[in-house]
């Protein structure tokens, strides 16, 4: 039985007006988030996962211009978020209540002058018609279920009494604690040590299937990606170029970015190699290329193909796409 689709993002396109003139950041990212899974997005830093990530909560800043169609299906019909301002009464109700965020840095979520509970009361009650009291029960139930021990002292706590860890496990509490539809968590592990990650990535994935939320998770690292995502988009400078299951981006890879990517994922026992192991650098978003945009970079570019058209985007098997001209023969012409 095919799932249910929760939200669709349609030829999303995002550019930032600068002095130096205008910059396109996002070029047509299509994607559809369904129930119950966890959609990993992943590519090097630049490439736009926050961008995509901020477009949905319409947390993009002034100088933004955005095109495209950003659909949540509710229990009372679809949503066009496009169409909706950011300071919209129905756009402060989906953010925390619908889609709720969760950053790699805690103090983005937490003010330092509030304790941890009186920040999740106030966010538990904006968005449910809740007492104090019940509000107060629903924070500490939900610090519990992050597997904080004594609660009761966490809630009474300011951030800057708390490690980077237990800081982390309070921001899943309070993105969890209005239940929401959908978690975007925006590489919310990068600033911790391994161990506290493989902690915190465990207990979300535990999260997840108990409240049967769906996560859109972004990072940098395909390791991650393979332990936690079932679906995964590879963004290259603002484009999605290949997507699939796990099982596909990790059992066959098809875009050479992706295979770039799987030979920089660092080995047991031998030092970490970085991302910059593939060739070349990723160029800004104001130098694009012309043709695909990764052809400074590929092995298997095709000179006069791949330096003069934009690779269109082909159904390689079911769930499995991908943007490049070794694929699709006459499709891709
Ligand atoms: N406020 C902004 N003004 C101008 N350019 C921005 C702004 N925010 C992000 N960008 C640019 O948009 C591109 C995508 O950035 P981002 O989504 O943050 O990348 P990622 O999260 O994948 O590392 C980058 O080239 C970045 O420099
Ligand atoms: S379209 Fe050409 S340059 Fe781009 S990834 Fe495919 S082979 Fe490489
Ligand atoms: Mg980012």
């Amino acid at each position: 039985m095919e799932s249910e689709n929760i939200l669709d993002i349609k030829d999303l396109n995002v550019s930032f007006n600068l002095p130096e003139g205008t910059v396109k950041v996002l070029n047509g990212i299509n994607f559809t988030i369904r129930k119950d899974e966890v959609f990993g997005i992943v590519g090097e830093s630049g490439c736009g996962k926050s961008v995509t990530a901020s477009s949905i909560l319409q947390l993009l800043p002034k100088n933004a211009q955005r095109s495209g169609e950003i659909l949540l299906h509710t229990e009372n019909g679809i949503i066009n978020i496009t169409s909706l301002t950011p300071t919209d009464e129905k756009m402060r109700q989906i953010r925390g209540n619908d889609i709720a965020m969760i950053f790699q840095e805690p103090a983005a979520s937490f003010s330092p002058v509030y304790t941890i509970g009186e920040q999740m009361i106030e966010n538990i009650i904006l968005h449910k018609t809740l007492s104090e009291k019940e509000a107060k029960e629903i924070a500490l139930e939900m610090i519990e279920k992050v597997k904080i021990p004594d609660p009761k002292k966490i809630i009474n706590s300011y951030p800057f009494e708390l490690s980077g860890g237990m800081l982390q496990r309070c921001m899943i509490a309070l993105a969890l604690s209005c239940n929401p539809m959908i978690l975007i968590a925006d590489e919310p592990t990068t600033a911790l040590d391994v161990t506290i990650q493989a902690q915190i990535l465990y207990l979300m994935k535990e999260l997840q299937k108990e409240f049967e939320s769906s996560i859109i998770f972004i990072t940098h690292d395909l390791g991650v990606i393979a332990q936690m995502a079932d679906r995964v988009a590879v963004m290259y400078l603002g484009k999605i170029v290949e997507e699939g299951t796990v099982y596909d981006i990790f059992n066959n890879p098809l875009h050479p970015y992706t295979r770039a990517l799987m030979t920089s994922i660092p080995k047991v026992g031998i030092k970490k190699t970085r991302l910059e192991a593939i060739k070349g650098i990723v160029p800004d978003p104001f130098n694009k290329p012309k043709g695909c945009s990764f052809h400074n970079r590929c092995p298997n570019y095709i000179a006069g193909v791949c330096d003069t058209k934009e690779p269109k985007n082909i159904t390689f098997s079911k769930d499995h796409t991908v943007a490049c001209f070794l694929y699709g023969g006459k499709n891709n012409e």
